[in-house]
């Protein structure tokens, strides 16, 4: 990442005004249907300091013009934009409580059914998947599943995120100890090569089964090219969006996935308020939810 980038909790002196802040909002909604709340604006300021500074703008407003009237604001800046906003933050085997339903609840059912029906097929997709940490640790719960039987299966794990920087991290397979703060140590032996200076590196066979992409979740035509799933897991990604956005997304899940398909959103992302599309299942300490 560069020093820009980087730069996410750099605190500037650039105060936002109300109408700027309304301004940004705006544009940021348009682009990602990330819905920035009234109290956001000091994210704003601590977020964007470095980045006008490099552009050693004096104002908001001077970056709002940018953004509206400048070739490269029109266009490059939009991406820049992207990475200032989102919020990145993710681990491997996060919530394992939820993952332990998925594996013996979800992953289970679509085995017995794959065997009963002789299609050992097996299509996942981690919408918001940030750095990779979510999409390898599906890959590896598929290993510790299946198996040596996991060659007579077709399995693909479909990643996608709208951060370029963090699908080049995701790409890499390279992590730090931080990473695997919530990871079990078995599965740290077993999965990832040991590079020294608390480096680690995803072993080939957990990165085979995932296939990374940029999409924006806010655009139809890019959900709609997603292969059609089993499971969709989009955990901690709608907490930043409004309920408009929240449909629009869910609606697309809903058409992604397969007959009786099944969603995993974030422990704090109850749909009851925002779709009947899906059924809510309750097991011990997470709810899933079907396609109805
Ligand atoms: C907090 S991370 C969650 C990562 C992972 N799902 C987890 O639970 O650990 C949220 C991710 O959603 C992505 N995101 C936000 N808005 C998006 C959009 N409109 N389209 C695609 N991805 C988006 C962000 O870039 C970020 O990497």
């Amino acid at each position: 990442m560069s020093a820009l980038f980087s730069g996410k909790g750099f605190s500037g002196n650039i105060k936002i005004t109300q109408k700027e802040f309304l301004e940004l909002r705006d544009i940021i909604y348009e682009l990602s249907g990330i819905y920035l709340q009234d109290n956001r604006k000091f994210l704003i300021e601590n977020r964007f300091a470095p980045r006008l500074s490099e552009l050693e703008f004096k104002s908001y407003s001077d970056y709002l013009d940018y953004l509206k009237k400048h070739p490269k604001g029109k266009t490059e800046e939009l991406m820049m934009l992207t990475e200032l906003i989102t919020t990145n933050e993710t681990s491997f085997f996060r919530d394992n409580s939820q993952l332990k339903v998925f594996r013996n609840f979800t992953l289970k059912k679509i085995i017995d059914e794959g065997i009963k029906s002789g299609r050992r097929e097996i299509k996942i997709w981690s919408a918001g998947c940030s750095s990779g940490e979510e999409p390898y640790t599906l890959s590896m719960i598929l290993h510790e599943a299946l198996k040596d039987d996991i060659r007579k299966w077709r399995i693909m794990i479909t990643a996608n995120d709208i951060s370029s920087n963090v699908l080049k991290m995701a790409e890499k397979g390279i992590y730090t100890r931080y990473s695997l703060r919530t990871t079990p140590p078995y599965i740290i032996s077993k999965y990832f090569e040991d590079r020294g200076n608390d480096v680690f590196r995803i072993k080939p066979e957990i990165k085979r089964l995932v296939r990374f992409g940029k999409i924006n979740l806010n655009l139809d035509r890019d959900l709609k090219r997603i292969p059609r799933s089993h499971v969709v897991f989009c955990r901690n990604v709608i907490i930043y969006f409004d309920k408009k956005m929240k449909i629009r997304v869910l609606n697309g899940f809903h058409h992604n996935l397969l007959d009786n398909g099944h969603l995993y959103v974030g422990h704090s992302e109850a749909l009851h308020a925002v779709t009947d599309k899906f059924k809510p299942k309750q097991h011990a300490g997470t709810i899933t939810y079907h396609k109805i």
